[in-house]
């Protein structure tokens, strides 16, 4: 286990602010800023369009990124692409794959917006999107996966762990049986990479797609996609960058990853993601997965028991009317708690968590349909990062508890 009190040095901001919210964003470490200034003040420079010294060394620095990120995840560094986040990937997938009218494709009701809309889009092309439920800790159930499986399905696109509500999906057994049936099958791992260790070369998914701002610890505006087989997709955006030959009439598009990645690339932004992937390596992702999971499942016990200190001994996952505060998702979750208080909007209980510097999420976390199904109007999520501690836990736990005190019963 590392020094989570060694390595907060690396992270200023946490030295004025109790920062919950590593799902949405998480802290991008020193190491990865200074890279992202040497970039700046040393080799400013487009990437693959100079002969001259500042752009060759800003493509080989953009290229040992790639390398870096790729080698994290065990797969090709030329199947993995550089996009602008977790939405980009899956927009590049669902827009860019040859989807005809009356195929179909299996999504989940607990994914986020950015692996739901897309699909949903296909509908305008006569494609039928089927939705597999989810039970009461925001579990989905492989076998209806598999039961859903017709002669015209072309795509299979699952999130790794609920955003909402923490569940991690069986995605192993997902993916075994896409690939028992033949289907392509996309894993949304914005809440996974980075979080836990993961070897898509084992995994065996056709396409991968993450942020770099999340559990990677890059900066925003990056994320990444892998494509297992290139030629399934047909890159959607082209122009500089994309094109190795064209005359009056046609081109000729350039073999993955340039095909995919238009235009200049944020050179600076995947730089600083590679230092930071170097940086999670140092520290060792399993490391970080125990630690985030440990923090988040206390402060879940410790949530349920606010209840039982008003004598309530109710401490089951679902929403009942007597308890004061209700969590969501299982025991066994990655490292985020979503939850309610009584009387209380999540805005609200937020907004009062912001007077004691603490950052959390609070509403729909853009997965909308997942919450509808359970019958939740919005929650307040506190999501971990490697750098959080348990005195933080302890000083959120008694903010909560204060707030929820306040309400008049
Ligand atoms: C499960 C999941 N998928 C997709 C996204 C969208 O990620 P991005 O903001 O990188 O596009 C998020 C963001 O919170 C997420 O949690």
């Amino acid at each position: 286990m590392y020094d989570v009190y060694e390595i907060r040095k690396d992270f200023p901001v946490l030295e004025k602010i109790i920062y919950l919210d590593s799902g949405a964003t998480t802290q991008t470490p020193k190491p990865a800023v200074l890279a992202m200034n040497d970039f700046f003040y040393n080799y400013a420079a487009n990437y693959g369009r100079g002969a001259h010294q500042l752009s060759i060394q800003a493509t080989n620095a953009f290229e040992d990124a790639r390398e870096i990120i790729a080698d994290f995840l065990n797969a090709p560094p030329e199947k993995m692409i550089m996009t602008k986040n977790t939405t980009d990937s899956i927009n590049i997938v669902a827009n860019g794959f040859d989807f005809q009218e009356g195929d179909e494709i299996i999504t989940t009701v607990v994914e986020h917006h950015s692996n739901f809309v897309p699909w949903l889009r296909q509908k305008e092309k006569g494609v039928q999107v089927k939705v597999a439920d989810i039970d009461v800790e925001g579990f989905v159930n492989p076998d209806q996966i598999d039961e859903m499986i017709t002669d015209k399905t072309k795509m299979i696109a699952i999130g790794h762990i609920s955003n909402v509500f923490g569940s991690i999906q069986n995605i192993e057994k997902i993916i075994q049986i896409a690939r028992k049936n033949n289907i392509p099958i996309l894993i949304d791992g914005a809440q996974s990479a980075g979080h836990m260790a993961l070897d898509l070369k084992a995994l065996d998914c056709d396409y991968f797609a993450a942020a770099g701002h999340k559990g990677l610890l890059g900066p925003q505006g990056t994320g990444i996609l892998y494509i297992k087989n290139p030629e399934t997709i047909q890159p959607t955006v082209l122009g500089g960058g994309t094109t190795s030959d064209a005359d009056a009439c046609s081109y000729a598009l350039k073999s993955s990853p340039e095909c995919f990645e238009a235009g200049t690339p944020n050179l600076p932004g995947v730089i600083g993601l590679g230092a930071a992937v170097e940086y999670l390596q140092k520290i060792g992702v399993e490391a970080v997965e125990a630690h985030d999971n440990h923090l988040a499942r206390e402060t879940a016990k410790r949530l349920k028991e606010i209840n039982s200190t008003h004598g309530n001994n109710n401490t089951n996952n679902r929403n009942t009317d007597d308890n004061r505060i209700t969590v969501y998702g299982p025991d066994n979750r990655a490292g985020l708690v979503s939850f309610n208080i009584e009387g209380l909007t999540p805005h609200t209980v937020a907004m009062r968590l912001d007077k004691y510097n603490i950052c959390v999420r609070s509403g729909y976390h853009c997965a909308i349909p997942g919450q509808k199904a359970l019958g939740i109007d919005g929650s307040v999520r506190a999501s971990f990062g490697l750098y959080n501690t348990e005195e933080e836990v302890d000083t959120f736990i008694n903010a909560v508890s204060e707030i929820a005190d306040s309400v008049q019963r």
